[in-house]
């Protein structure tokens, strides 16, 4: 059994067929990439999966379970994360104050409840302060932590967002391009924060239009175009693939 199973999902925007029968696993403990042009429907996967949009046909299993009518916390509460492609943070609110939001966001209570009951927030105070550390440590960010998300570069901004979803431990990771705008050592410093999280046991699936990166943390790679998978399969094999070539790679790859 995989950790997710997408099967047969299909979403519209009024005449624009952004996700058409669309099925995608994701093996327990494995790094999924998931390539293909603009518009080609990737972060519409991601927000059917994380629960942000509804499917019009087709289902999504976690961990075995039918998801695909919960809210998005009730997924996230399951131990789905995700980062945006255009920072999931605050930008008026602190590094900190952001990776904390996002721990409560995992703990099982509601959204409403932070802001309504922010007595909550004091629970267990001291465990979620460690985890938070630990989570900007990794992303070497504890110098950072009280500035305000908009007063960083925007690499930095990334990866206090990518510190607030690890901060979650969830089981599994959605990463909407988590490349885009970072230099080369930041992807190699992303590369490495992946390699830990995979052997915390992590499962990750990521879109990214740095196809290099992709093949070389990848273990299975998916290729959507127009809404249809158009290819899945190891790098090696998807990189050969003649529709892959013609369809995607063989366009020079999009820089932002
Ligand atoms: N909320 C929305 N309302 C209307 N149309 C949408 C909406 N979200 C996505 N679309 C359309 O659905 C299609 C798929 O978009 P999506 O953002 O999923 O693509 P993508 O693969 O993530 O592209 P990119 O690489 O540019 O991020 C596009 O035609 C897009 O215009
Ligand atoms: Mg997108």
């Amino acid at each position: 059994m995989s950790l997710l199973e997408v099967r047969d999902v299909s979403r519209s925007f009024g005449g624009v067929r952004a996700l058409d029968a669309v099925s995608l696993d994701v093996e327990e403990g494995s790094v999924v990439g998931l390539i293909g042009p603009n518009g080609a429907g990737k972060t519409t996967l991601f927000n059917v999966v994380s629960g942000l949009l509804l499917a019009d046909a087709g289902s999504v299993r976690f961990a075995g379970d039918e998801i695909g009518r919960l809210s998005p916390h009730r997924r996230a509460a399951l131990g789905i994360g995700r980062s945006f492609q255009n920072l999931g943070l605050m930008l008026d609110e602190t590094v900190a104050f952001n990776v904390m939001t996002a721990l409560h966001r995992s703990a099982p209570y509601t959204g409403p409840d932070v802001l309504l009951r922010p007595w909550l927030r004091n629970r267990g105070d001291r465990a979620l302060e460690q985890r938070c550390a630990w989570a900007l440590q990794r992303f070497g960010l504890l110098a950072d932590r009280e500035r305000r998300v908009r007063d960083l570069s925007f690499a930095r901004a990334r990866f206090a967002e990518l510190a607030a979803v690890t901060a979650e431990a969830p089981r599994l990771m959605l990463l909407d391009e988590p490349t885009t705008g970072l230099d080369l050592a930041e992807v190699s410093r992303l590369d490495a924060v992946l390699g830990q999280l995979r052997r915390d046991g992590t499962t990750i699936l990521l879109v990214a239009h740095d196809v290099r990166f992709v093949m070389g943390v990848c273990d299975h790679v998916y290729v959507l175009a127009e809404g249809r998978m158009l290819a899945q399969g190891p790098p090696r094999v998807v990189q050969a693939h003649p529709a892959v070539v013609e369809a995607y790679l063989g366009t020079p790859a999009r820089a932002g």
